[in-house]
């Protein structure tokens, strides 16, 4: 099997208008919102560090000045911290401003889809594969979500690989979904993409979730791709005309999905994060025990 190129950069498209979290959206961008001690973005730069990303690419918009800020250097603060004896915050602190090292920031003029949001990170990723997170999707998983994509891609020798999750058939509208034969342990090769597709006929259960490993080949199909659902330059129109030129693989990831994007599954991303973490479970715990009960009293 050929040795593919190696995967180094990871993008993360954050320029979106967060408009189902408004007004919360309005002046902190959602992917701003914390989760436990850190806001969501910095989870998803950590996870594209962890599958080995040396470069991340950040989309951003006007208005969203913020993101930035939080993986600037901070040295006063980092001082006033070290000088208080919260040598641990200071650190905490300072792994931010050094994953800004790492980041490149590329503007996206207009919010016209997560499509042209890729697309605007072209002349920054350059003729390699590349890693897209969603800024606003977290996945809880033993090994990163991204790592999983990246191991898949090295098992089928390179193209890209589309990560997915399985839904309930009656669920399958409000999702991209997949049409793929069964190549391996969770991983399939996809024949095609339906977008929404209607009740009762979608080709599988198999949605587009969150994470995607793509060869520099999709940018020329960005180029050519006409605004589709909503007015929007679509990623997965992108990917469909993809594979009738490459191989495009799906794999069905190990981990849990999070979308960032409105209150409630925000809210349940929370309390999943805060469950599985030894600082706050027990104590978390006892807190909905205690307003369990006193609701039922
Ligand atoms: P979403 O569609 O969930 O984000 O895109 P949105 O457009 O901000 O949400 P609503 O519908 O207005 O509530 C998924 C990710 O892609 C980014 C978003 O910032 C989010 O992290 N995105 C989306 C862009 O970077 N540019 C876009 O034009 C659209």
């Amino acid at each position: 099997m050929s040795n593919p190129p190696s995967v180094r950069t990871a993008v993360i498209p954050a320029a979106g208008l967060g408009t189902r979290f408004l007004p919360a959206a309005k002046a902190v961008p959602k992917e701003l919102m914390p989760i436990l001690d850190r806001p969501a973005l910095q989870w998803i730069v950590e996870e594209a560090v962890a599958a080995g990303a040396e470069r991340i690419i950040i989309v951003t918009s006007a208005g969203k000045e913020a993101l930035r800020r939080h993986f600037a250097p901070a040295p006063e603060l980092e001082q006033r911290l070290a000088d208080d004896g919260k040598g641990d915050l200071a650190a905490a602190v300072a792994a931010a401003g050094a994953l800004g090292h790492r980041i490149t920031w590329v503007e996206q003029p207009q919010q016209k889809g997560l499509g042209d949001a890729v697309l605007c990170a072209a002349a920054a990723v350059g003729e390699e594969p590349f890693l897209v997170l969603l800024g606003d999707a977290l996945i809880r998983a033993e090994v990163p979500c991204s790592k999983q994509l990246v191991d898949a891609y090295h098992r089928v020798g390179g193209g890209s690989v589309i990560g997915l999750r399985p839904v309930p058939l009656e669920r399958t509208p409000r999702y991209g979904i997949v049409a793929g034969t069964a190549v391996g342990d969770c991983l399939f090769k996809l024949h095609d993409l339906v977008e929404k597709p209607h009740l009762g006929s979608a080709p599988s259960n198999l949605a587009i979730a969150g994470r995607y490993l793509l060869t520099p080949g999709i940018f020329r199909e960005l180029r050519q791709t006409r605004p589709g659902v909503g007015g929007e330059i679509q990623l997965t129109d992108a990917i469909r005309a993809l594979l009738l030129r490459e191989p495009v693989h799906g794999l069905v990831y190990d981990g849990e999905r999070h979308d960032l994007g409105n209150p409630l599954d925000y809210l349940d991303a929370v309390v999943a994060y805060a469950l599985d973490h030894p600082d706050y479970a027990a104590r978390l715990r006892h807190r909905l025990a205690g307003q369990r009960e006193k609701a039922e009293s």
